[in-house]
């Protein structure tokens, strides 16, 4: 039996597709080109990871002496990747393409894989999610290869707290990549910042102030239990209902009215508290609430691991290999059935929320954020 904790249910699993279930085998698969699921979501943005390794060592994240990575002749090559991301956008219906890591900017070949998939003739927009170490000097390449936005994480502002979290005394250079993509042309980066209890919980604000200021879109991300230690704990993490009471206390956070349109921030617009009518807005702030406040009915995302495997969430347990039976010289048509098969089988929500719940083997680094 599946215990509730004192929080909300995940709130998918209302909409099961007629005579599907999520262990259906292909028979009852509707024969749709795009991604579906049995709840009836369709995935139509694809992260890829590029690599597990990072150059950080997030406490959240990767233990420190780091993980046994893969041995690059497991990892897809440019082509590979390519060819994923051409099937993906002309046969299943996928429209973003986000690269994500471990970090992506580890990877020698990123510029040209990014130049690649912004010849595809179903042109996906093209983002990349990453610590912004070596990114100054790479910013313009990326812009004039296709890189369309880009996601910085950022947990704080403060240089020793910076190296408490990442263990790596690198806030300047992360700062330096960042102005580098304003400089390089590519607007609305997003800030992706991580609150853990005693260490940055209250630097909220000073964050969120500097964001403003250099006109970045700050968003805050609930923990969730993909650290490669296995010491999340639910009832210690920040949640969103706190992260919006601390920044109240120097902002006044409005909700934003637009459609969220199946993305995982919740947006605020931005005043400073005690500010008149006649003052303008600073900005918006984002918070995106996975563990309490879930949005996996919304879900729209598809991912690929490093090795080319598909997980159709972060948390599940399994997942479908592309890789090797496009190394064996399977057709378009076989791996895009194998995909469409592995996303069918999505399960409704990450049941973070219910006791029994099991975090996966593999941390965010692992698995592409
Ligand atoms: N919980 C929440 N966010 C995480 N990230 C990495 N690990 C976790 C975690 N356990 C964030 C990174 C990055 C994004 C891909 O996910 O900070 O911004
Ligand atoms: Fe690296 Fe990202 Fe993990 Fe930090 S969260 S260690 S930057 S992969």
């Amino acid at each position: 039996m599946t215990v509730m904790l004192g929080v909300p249910e995940v709130r998918a699993a209302h909409r099961a597709v007629p005579g599907g279930s999520a262990s259906s085998g292909a028979s009852s698969r509707p024969a749709v080109p795009g991604l579906l699921d049995t709840f009836g979501r369709t995935a139509t943005d694809l992260r890829i990871s590029l690599t597990d390794r990072c150059n950080l060592r997030c406490t959240y994240c990767m233990p420190a002496e780091g993980l046994p990575f893969q041995p690059p002749s497991t990892l897809m090559q440019r082509d590979e990747i390519v060819r994923l991301a051409r099937l993906a956008t002309e046969a299943l219906g996928v429209r973003q393409v986000r690269f994500t890591g471990g970090e992506p900017l580890l990877r020698k070949d990123l510029v040209e894989i990014i130049r690649d998939v912004a010849a595809l003739d179903a042109r996906p927009e093209i983002s990349l999610t990453t610590n912004a170490i070596g990114l100054s000097g790479r910013a313009t390449a990326l812009a004039e290869a296709g890189l369309d936005r880009v996601n910085v994480s950022l947990d704080t502002i403060c240089p020793e707290t910076f190296a408490i979290i990442t263990r790596r005394p690198f806030l300047e250079r992360v700062l330096k990549g960042i102005d580098a993509l304003g400089l390089a042309g590519i607007r609305h980066t997003k800030i992706n910042a991580v609150l853990l209890p005693g260490i940055n919980d209250t630097h909220g604000p000073d964050l969120l102030e500097w964001a403003l200021a250099g006109g970045h879109q700050l968003r805050f991300i609930e923990q969730m239990a993909l650290d490669a230690d296995h010491v999340w704990d639910r009832a210690a993490m920040i949640t969103a209902e706190q992260i919006r009471e601390r920044l109240s206390e120097r902002f006044e956070l409005t909700p934003d009215a637009a459609p969220r349109d199946g993305a995982p921030a919740e947006l605020y617009r931005v005043k400073r508290r005690g500010a008149s009518v006649d003052d303008p807005e600073l900005g918006t702030v984002g918070i995106i609430a996975s563990v309490t406040e879930a949005f996996c009915d919304d879900c729209r995302r598809t991912r690929l691991t490093a090795e080319g495997g598909v997980r159709s969430c972060l948390f599940s347990h399994t997942e479908t290999d592309l890789l090797g039976p496009m190394r064996a010289g399977a057709g378009d048509d076989e791996i895009a059935d194998l995909w469409r098969q592995a996303m069918w089988a999505k399960p409704a929500g990450h049941e973070m929320n219910l006791i029994g719940f099991q975090q996966p083997d593999r941390p965010m680094s692992a698995i592409g954020g």
